[in-house]
């Protein structure tokens, strides 16, 4: 008897690594304490202890490259989905910059299709993990009698974060950052993503 397992509704997070991320974090990470400089306050969001910019990436000349590459990325992705030929991609993005001590509780991003994060400078391996929670939420009233997790069985997935690589996910999918128990600033840009025929 053989017994086949159909996956319906996955969650799914994609990521790329950037070929020239040694260069292009240097002055990313330039941009990003200039920012902070410029605005100390930030904004409260899900960084506890933390700094965060207001979502102005988007209208900023200096952070053209980034910005650029989020809109073609989530492009690719949405593409590769069967978004309809023609469909415009529309972002938000700010910056992070988390010292020690500081974490992103849990959260998700509503009415965007896609949220993402990218990482311009970390310490691995103690920066804190990024992780996301299983979205399907009548599951979480039980759990499975089981030593090791599954894909299916899980309800948390937790990725190292690592420089120079780009997440991409839905905006639906809860997730947060670890503390980080390093000792430098873990710096990243986030942002949100809407594709539609706007005009
Ligand atoms: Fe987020």
């Amino acid at each position: 008897m053989q017994i086949v397992p159909q996956t319906l509704f996955p969650s799914l997070v994609w990521t790329t690594l950037f070929d020239d991320r040694e260069g292009f974090n240097a002055q990313m990470l330039e941009l990003a304490y200039q920012l902070r400089e410029q605005d100390p306050d930030g904004v409260a969001n899900s960084n506890v202890n933390g700094w965060q910019s207001p979502n102005i990436l988007q209208n900023l000349p200096e952070f053209e490259d980034i910005n650029r590459r989020i809109l073609q990325v989530c492009q690719r992705i949405g593409e590769s989905q069967g978004f309809k030929p023609g469909t415009r991609y529309r972002h938000q993005a700010w910056v992070n910059i988390s010292p020690p001590g500081a974490f992103n509780s849990v959260h998700y991003h509503a009415n965007c299709h896609f949220s993402g994060v990218y990482y311009v400078s970390l310490q691995a391996p103690d920066c804190g993990s990024i992780y996301f929670r299983d979205p399907r939420v009548a599951s979480r009233m039980l759990t499975y009698p089981v030593d090791q997790a599954t894909d299916f069985t899980t309800s948390e997935v937790r990725m190292r974060p690592e420089e120079g690589r780009l997440y991409v996910f839905p905006g639906w999918l809860e997730h947060g950052v670890e503390i980080n128990h390093s000792d430098s600033d873990r710096v990243s840009i986030s942002f949100n993503v809407l594709a539609g025929s706007f005009t």
